[in-house]
């Protein structure tokens, strides 16, 4: 099958101060239609950088991102929007839900960002909420919903515009530990379900389990590929064995060294209304394409 979203030898070097960060480094990576890959590793290791790049929110200093059949490192930064828009949905560690709007608005903001008609809107909204067990919280406001459930409202709004892949930063972040269980689980189900590709990144070792395929980042490389069909996204002399039993779990990641720096990370600017600002400009731009 071939793959929804695939990254060939990708490298992302930040110039810094204090000289070059190489946040990524030659990283081959696939996610196929039904499959929820795991990337997992330490606070700096490259998670979001790789997710960014293979979001399309940033660019990669070299390697290629195809998203679907289309190669998006080739494209200029409006029809990569475009792309974005059509074949893409974000889920935010911070939720980023608009605090005025209900649950069901927030999930239908970005469909009127790309002028679904009303019916079809109407329609989207709620089998999105369905999908994700809110059709009946709809008319809340996410100040009045659980972390879980406005985890919940996010990810509804990210299938509603039928996404064919799935691109969550650290969405468990915020979670405790029991509800970041649950909001794996329902990723992992709509993926199985909706046949979506899903690409979600965490340093939870518990939340792996979920995942058919766990690649292992330490300092911006690939340490480790863990799941059926890890060939295609196993470096050379990597280890490659079956996901799911313990004895195939990944090792503990040791530390990465130093603090990440945040040199990506916008001030946050909050509305007139109360509107939090996106935590980095990637994350703006996910959220300015709808
Ligand atoms: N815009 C930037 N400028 C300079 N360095 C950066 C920038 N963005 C990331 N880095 C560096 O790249 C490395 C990887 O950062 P990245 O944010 O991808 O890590 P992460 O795995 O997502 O960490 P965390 O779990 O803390 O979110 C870190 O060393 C970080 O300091
Ligand atoms: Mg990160």
């Amino acid at each position: 099958m071939s793959a929804a979203l695939r990254g060939e030898r990708l490298s992302r070097t930040f110039a810094t101060a204090t000289g070059d960060v190489h946040a990524c480094v030659d990283i081959d990576i696939e996610v196929a239609p039904g499959e929820l890959v795991v990337v997992r590793g330490a606070s700096g290791a490259g998670k979001t950088t790789l997710l960014n790049m293979l979001g399309g929110l940033d660019r990669p200093t070299s390697g290629r991102v195809w998203i679907g059949d289309v190669d998006a490192t080739a494209l200029d930064e409006e029809a990569l929007a475009a792309l974005r828009r059509e074949r893409l949905g974000f889920v935010f560690q911070s939720f980023g839900l608009i605090p005025i709007l209900s649950a069901a608005e927030n999930v239908e903001l970005p469909l009127r960002i790309v002028k679904t008609p009303p019916a079809e809107r109407d329609r989207r909204v709620a089998e999105a909420l369905r999908l994700v067990g809110l059709a009946g919280h709809a008319a809340q406001r996410p100040g009045e919903l659980s972390g879980g459930q406005q985890q919940r409202v996010g990810i509804a709004r990210a299938i509603a515009a039928q996404p064919h892949v799935l691109i969550a930063d650290e969405p468990t972040g915020q979670l405790d530990s029991r509800t970041a269980a649950t909001v794996m689980d329902l990723i992992g189900d709509l993926v199985h379900s909706q046949g979506l590709a899903a690409l979600v990144s965490t340093h939870d070792p518990l939340l792996v389990q979920r995942a058919d395929r766990v690649i292992e980042l330490h300092d911006g490389r690939v340490t480790s590929v863990v799941g059926a069909g890890a060939g295609a996204a196993a470096p050379g002399g990597t280890r490659v064995a079956p996901a799911g039993g313990a004895a195939a779990a990944p090792d503990a990641a040791p530390p990465s060294e130093g603090p990440a720096l945040s040199g990506d990370a916008a001030p946050s600017t909050p509305g007139a209304d109360g509107t939090p600002g996106p935590r980095t400009r990637a994350e703006a731009r996910a959220q300015r394409d709808g």
